[in-house]
This record gives C-alpha cells, structure tokens and sequence, in this order.
C-alpha cells in the first residue's frame, strides 16, 4: 500500500478505538512487528524510501499515544462517575453494601460505665479480680466466723474444699490491701455466685462493685456522702440516702443504706412497698480484725467499704421488675437500651 494511503487509514483506525484493549489492537496491526509499515521499513534499501516510511511510523507512533491518553482519561472519568461512594448518605441507601445493625450496650454495661465514672471522678482506682477464689480469701481474711451460713456448700459453689466460686466482691478488699500500703480508694466489678433458686429477684450469677476506702481520720459522713454521690450519679439528683443497721462480718458498724424512691419520691408507693426507701446493697466501717488480717495497724488506719448489684441498680433504674432478663440473651431486652 502507498505509504500516504497506509498512514490515513491507521490514523482513522486509531481515532475509530473506542476502549484502550480496540486501540491496542490498531497498534499491533498498523505499528507492530509484521505490521506492513515494519516489513517495509526492513526491506528498505535507499535513503528517500527509509526517510519517508520513518515519518509515518513517527506520525503514527505520536497519534496513537495521544490516542491513548484521551482514551485512559475518559475511561478513568467513567470510572469516577459509575463508582462514586457518597459517604455522606446514610448506610441503608448505600445500594448494594450490606447494613450493619447499630447494636446496644446492655443495661448492666450502661450501669457498670456510670459507676466507673462516678467513682473516677472521685479519684478511685477500678480494678477486677479472680472469680475462682480460695476460701481463704473469700471468708476468712474477711472474718467470716465459722457459722456464718455463706460458707455452707448449700449456699455456694464449692471448686474444691479450699475454692470457690466468689459469692461477692469483697475479697478485693484483701488483695488491693496486700498489694499496697494505704491509702487506698478503690472501686473492684465484677461477677459472683450464689446457689440460689431463681426468683424475680435472685439468679446465681450476677455483678457486684465493691468500695473501698483506706485512710487517716475516715469516719462514716465519708461513706454516707460517697454513697450519697453514687446513688445521685446513677439514679438522679434529687435522690437522698439513709441507713438501717445491720450485720456484716467484714464490717464494724455495718449499714444497709437505702436509697429514696424514685418512682414517688419518698411518699409511700407500691414500688418502695409504701416505705418511701428502697434497700440497696450492703456498707460499713472496715472491722478492725480486716485491717489486722493484712497486716495494718487499725490503731493508724480505718475506712469505709460498701457492695452493691449492678443488676439491682439497672433494675432500679430502668424499672425493670425481674432480674432474669439480664442474664436470656433475648435481644429484644437489650435493644431497648438505645
Ligand atoms: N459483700 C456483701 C454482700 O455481698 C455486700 C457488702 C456489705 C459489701 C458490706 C461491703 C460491705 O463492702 O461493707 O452481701
């Protein structure tokens, strides 16, 4: 073919390419290695013919390559228009991309974060520790007497003679005071166990935290205004607290506070039994044979320390009537703690 003739139609075949893969093509037939403007370049024999052959392959090679650009450009446009994420849209209008279900913290997670924070802004340590405990921890470093019904298997979970399952998170007291000299303000959450029927109110597994305060000159306005911050940071300012006495042994006076009822606010109504208060947890002063058992002198030291349900509290606080549902795994419990 006349050279002119071959460089018109090989530049409408590269101007015609509509995709990089047709102009590849066009290349390998018009400028590739038996392409006829090759063989004749190869068969050139004087100056004049090899001259004008190389300026189509020239003219070819610079139409061809800006061929290409234009091609890629357009390709990669097309490309930013048919892939675009808008990620401002909210997900469920994102076409194809599958959903995620926004989940919820369950209620005893919402309660446990509440008391965390309370009690940070106090300046206490949170801890956590073992659930498998030795008797020795769990009872007797705690002055648990020898009578006391909570040793009994029938009470709790027994591993082995020396182990149990803890039935409360006091054993936190002795461990942080072994590891430490006071003073010592810390907040240990957790799970414990209890051979319990399953009632409205008990299941054999359930959270507790636990204070403790460790200091010079502790008396007990510190533990009742502690408390007081508490049950204001969970359940609302206008809660009050008092206390009734009682009996613990690892505590000398022990108290139970209550908390005012929030659903009449100290009037009298079903929830709070026509009483005005509701019971919550267990509090005292350190018993002074706690101290001496980790080797304090309670002549020097003293505090406060209290133990509370986190499941009492988030049923307290959300009205939930039994404790059950904490612990089905039904998520249409959990979800309504948006
Ligand atoms: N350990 C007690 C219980 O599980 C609760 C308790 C009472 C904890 C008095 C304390 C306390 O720290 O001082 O019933």
């Amino acid at each position: 073919m006349e050279a002119e003739a071959l460089q018109k139609e090989a530049l409408a075949a590269a101007e015609a390419a509509q995709t990089l893969a047709q102009l590849d093509e066009a290349r390998v037939q018009y400028l590739g290695r038996s392409s006829e403007l090759k063989l004749a370049l190869r068969e050139v024999r004087d100056r004049e013919t090899g001259m004008a052959l190389n300026a189509v392959r020239e003219a070819l090679e610079a139409a061809f390559a800006a061929r290409q650009s234009e091609l890629e450009r357009a390709e990669l446009s097309a490309r930013l228009t048919t892939e675009r994420v808008d990620v401002t849209l909210p997900a469920e209008l994102l076409g194809d991309v599958r959903v995620r279900p926004r989940g919820s913290l369950h209620p005893t997670t919402l309660i446990r974060r509440d008391v965390e924070d309370a009690f940070i802004g106090l300046g206490y340590e949170i801890r956590e520790d073992r659930e498998i405990e030795t008797v020795e921890y769990n009872f007797d470093k705690l002055a648990f007497p020898a009578w006391h019904p909570a040793r009994s298997s029938r009470d709790t979970f027994y591993v082995d003679a020396d182990t149990v399952l803890r039935t409360e998170t006091s054993p936190s007291q002795i461990h942080i005071l072994e590891e430490k000299p006071p003073p010592v303000y810390m907040v240990s959450i957790g799970r414990v166990y209890r051979r319990d029927a399953i009632t409205p109110t008990r299941f054999p597994i359930f959270h507790q935290f636990e204070g403790l305060a460790i200091d010079r000159g502790i008396t007990m306005a510190d533990l009742k205004g502690t408390l007081l911050h508490v049950m204001r940071a969970l359940f609302g300012e206008e809660r009050e607290v008092r206390f009734r006495t009682h009996y613990f042994p690892f505590t000398e006076p022990s108290m139970e506070p209550d908390v005012s009822c929030g659903v009449c606010g100290g009037s009298g109504c079903p929830t709070c039994k026509w009483s005005g208060w509701i019971e919550i947890g267990g509090s005292g002063m350190v018993d002074p044979q706690v101290l001496a058992n980790v080797g304090l002198d309670p002549g020097e030291w003293g505090g406060f320390a209290f133990g509370l349900g986190l499941e009492r509290a988030a049923q307290l606080r959300y009205d939930i009537p039994t404790i059950r549902p904490f612990w089905e795994n039904d998520l249409r419990f959990v979800r309504q703690f948006r």
